[in-house]
């Protein structure tokens, strides 16, 4: 059995061929749907969602399954202090494959510790959110032909946006170029600037000016500022519309560059720009249903094709507390401090659950 909790569960063959098989099932919707008849997705939102849920319902729908679950968890047991874990144990026996989104990070490698049927990560705090960045590299493919090569700039809120964090791992994988653009105080972490360059050599240039890069970059992806995550001591209203992308600073765009945004946009995109060719954003949000048409046919596998081995990971149990409040072994008090060694040009120690390094 196979999970989605990082981009890290799936070779770049198999992104590859999950790819393709998005494109049948975009381009020949019919010979699919059938497909997974008679299965049934738990769609746990413990966060807000629109795009998220809808397309994963969207895309169980198409192929003829059906969903479950809860988009409020306030009318849900966890109201009444139900654990992940027990969670997961019980919607194992009313579904077959899970997706959830929390706000802690690391709570869907729980959900799936305890879940004897797949599990997605829909998004975990301000970790990581795996299916919007295969959406996001299915759309860069679709419009540039190639991720290798391309310069990807990511701008916005890349402390706490969880798709730029799974976004800049992915580029980096496949080869893309990446150049960071942020506010002071939302740059990229440590923990995925240590990966970025430990396991695909990379240092992306860092500034706070989109207009200092804007002519290098083949891809813009924008990101909003992540209000709701922020600790108390950080004030939003310094970073608050630091950063627009509009016509005027589109003008000094590559003419074939395009601009991405996983959505909700606040105040950084200008409404203006939709009229641009240029602007891929609604893209992504369609191409989500095809991507997560191929991913649930594949984790129910019912497209061999597509899954072959699970990776292995090395962790060890660790006494000392992870270090990041928003971890989920901070909250749920029956989990162990895990660490999870990741060997790329030196061996790098993090936290098995949410990714923060260890001293
Ligand atoms: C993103 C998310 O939830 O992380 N939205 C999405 O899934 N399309 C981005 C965001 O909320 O800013």
């Amino acid at each position: 059995m196979r999970h989605l909790i990082t981009l890290d569960d799936l070779s770049n063959f198999e992104i590859e061929q999950l790819f393709r098989l998005a494109d049948q099932m975009q381009t020949q919707l019919a010979t699919w749907s059938g497909f997974c008849k008679g299965k049934l997705l738990a769609t746990l939102f413990y966060e807000p969602s629109t795009r998220t849920r809808l397309s994963f319902e969207s895309a169980i729908g198409r192929l003829d399954g059906r969903a479950l679950g809860f988009a409020d968890p306030d009318a849900a047991s966890v109201a009444k202090g139900e654990t992940i874990a027990d969670t997961a144990r019980m919607v194992t026996n009313y579904s077959d494959l899970i997706v959830v989104r929390h706000s802690w990070a690391g709570a869907a490698h729980v959900m799936a510790r305890y879940s004897n049927i797949p599990v997605i990560n829909g998004g975990d705090g301000s970790h990581r959110h795996p299916t919007q960045a295969l959406t996001d590299l299915y759309t860069i493919l679709q419009r540039k032909g190639r991720i290798e090569g391309l310069t990807v700039g990511i701008c916005g809120d890349l402390q706490y946006g969880r798709a730029a964090h799974s976004l800049a791992l992915g580029v980096a994988r496949f080869g893309g170029k990446l150049l960071h653009i942020s506010p002071d105080g939302f740059q990229m972490p440590e923990w995925i600037s240590a990966r970025l360059k430990h396991l695909y050599d990379q240092t992306p240039a860092e500034t706070n000016q989109l207009s200092d890069v804007i002519g290098d970059l083949d891809v813009i992806y924008v990101n909003r500022l992540q209000e709701e995550r922020l600790p108390p001591e950080i004030s939003p209203e310094a970073a608050r519309g630091s950063y627009l992308v509009d016509v005027a600073i589109m003008d000094y765009a590559k003419p074939d560059a395009i601009i991405m945004h996983p959505l909700p946009r606040v105040n950084e995109l200008a409404y203006e720009l939709d009229e641009d060719d240029r602007a891929a954003y609604f893209d992504q949000s369609a191409n989500a249903v095809p991507i997560r048409m191929a991913l649930l046919a594949s984790l129910l596998g019912l497209e061999q094709l597509v899954l072959t081995q699970p990776p292995t990971r090395e962790t060890a149990s660790d006494q000392q507390a992870c270090e990041n409040p928003n971890c989920v072994t901070n909250h749920e008090r029956y989990l162990e401090p895990e660490t999870e060694i990741i060997t790329g040009a030196v061996l790098i120690s993090v936290c098995a659950y949410c990714g923060t390094l260890k001293a």
